[in-house]
């Protein structure tokens, strides 16, 4: 008989229902609880001196107090749980939301909007809702933005002519992450940012259409939460099922990085309690008009010279927010001589 653990547990979160989202059921990293017996987690200590600490410029707390783990059976794979100062994630989230679908980066809308007369989803997102306009809202059909080298969805390649500019904030963010887990000469190339709503999943798949292997994929996720599944290089394993939350850092390095992986369902992240004070739960921030008002007078500094909060109404943003999941997944596509292949 066929097996196919892989897709067995990716059915199993994707029809929500039936899975019990705890930390008895899957991996909830940073929490006290014990994980599902199934998988040994390993805490990482990095001995690090937060002197000359230069991840404040890009939002990230002091790497001294970071929760970083790997699973001790998936070599290659390291958690980071949000790293990020409160503030900071709707900077970067309103990069994805507002910045980065912008022409030249190409994304799915292409085929049905000229990408030079696409202009700012987000500007037309509020105009729409402001005048209630009967017109197609664009912002809620973006599915994924490619940066960089362009991903071809269909012939699984990138291409030497098909590239814009990388943006710097998030190449100087990701180039900072690579040196501190010991990837000197990682360059963030390619990027893609997917957009998720609550019923969107990602299937089974692995990337391997970069030129060097060994160099890491970097995963940032805001927003939603989501269940994320690791698997091998093969698809008859059962892979780890864990909670990815609003500023978890992931990277697939090693053995893992050209592992099966999947987002087999999104959901809502815990309420934000920002306005009883902090009972312990996780405070997610961009989940109440409180937490966004507050994080919009936070810019970090890596943040471009032209850069302003995001205008608009503060409950639209929050609506969006409330129900889309993003994750920005950066990519060497090179090798180490920076020269594309022929
Ligand atoms: C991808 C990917 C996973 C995620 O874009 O290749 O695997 O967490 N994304 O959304
Ligand atoms: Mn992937």
């Amino acid at each position: 008989m066929e097996t196919n653990r892989f897709k067995a547990e990716f059915k199993r979160f994707k029809k929500k229902k039936s899975v019990e989202i705890s930390s008895k059921t899957i991996i909830h990293f940073g929490e006290d609880y014990p994980s599902p017996d199934a998988w040994k987690i390993v805490q990482e200590k990095f001995d690090t001196s937060d002197d000359r600490w230069g991840g404040s410029r890009f939002g990230l707390k002091p790497m001294s107090t970071w929760s970083i783990y790997s699973i001790e059976t998936f070599p290659g794979f390291i958690y980071i749980v949000d790293p990020f100062i409160r503030g900071s994630h709707l900077y970067w989230t309103t990069r994805c939301i507002r910045d980065y679908p912008l022409a030249p980066n190409a994304s799915n809308l292409d085929i049905s909007l000229n990408p030079s007369d696409r202009g700012c989803l987000w500007e037309k997102h509020i105009s729409l809702a402001r005048h209630e306009r009967a017109e197609v809202d664009w912002l809620r059909k973006l599915r994924w933005v490619t940066l960089g080298y362009h991903y071809d969805w269909d012939r699984k390649i990138y291409h030497k002519e098909r590239v814009s500019k990388f943006p710097d904030d998030l190449s100087a963010l990701s180039k900072f992450i690579a040196e501190l887990f010991r990837f000197p000469r990682y360059q963030p190339e390619a990027g893609i940012v997917n957009f998720y709503n609550m019923d969107s999943s990602i299937g089974g798949h692995t990337d391997h259409s970069e030129y060097d292997l060994t160099a890491p994929l970097i995963s940032y996720s805001f927003g939603q939460s989501a269940v994320f599944l690791l698997g091998r290089s093969t698809l008859d394993e059962t892979p780890a099922a864990m909670r990815v939350q609003s500023g978890d850092i992931m990277i697939m390095s090693g053995e893992s990085r050209l592992a099966y992986h999947a987002v087999p369902m999104v959901f809502a992240a815990p309420l934000c309690n920002c306005k009883r004070g902090n009972d312990g739960a996780k405070c997610f921030c961009l989940n109440c008009e409180e937490g966004i008002r507050e994080s919009l007078s936070y810019v970090p500094d890596c943040a471009p010279k032209d850069w302003n909060p995001i205008r608009g109404d503060v409950d639209l943003l929050s609506n969006y927010l409330q129900n889309t999941r993003i994750n920005v997944n950066v990519r060497q596509v090179l090798p180490n001589d920076g020269k594309f292949p022929d």
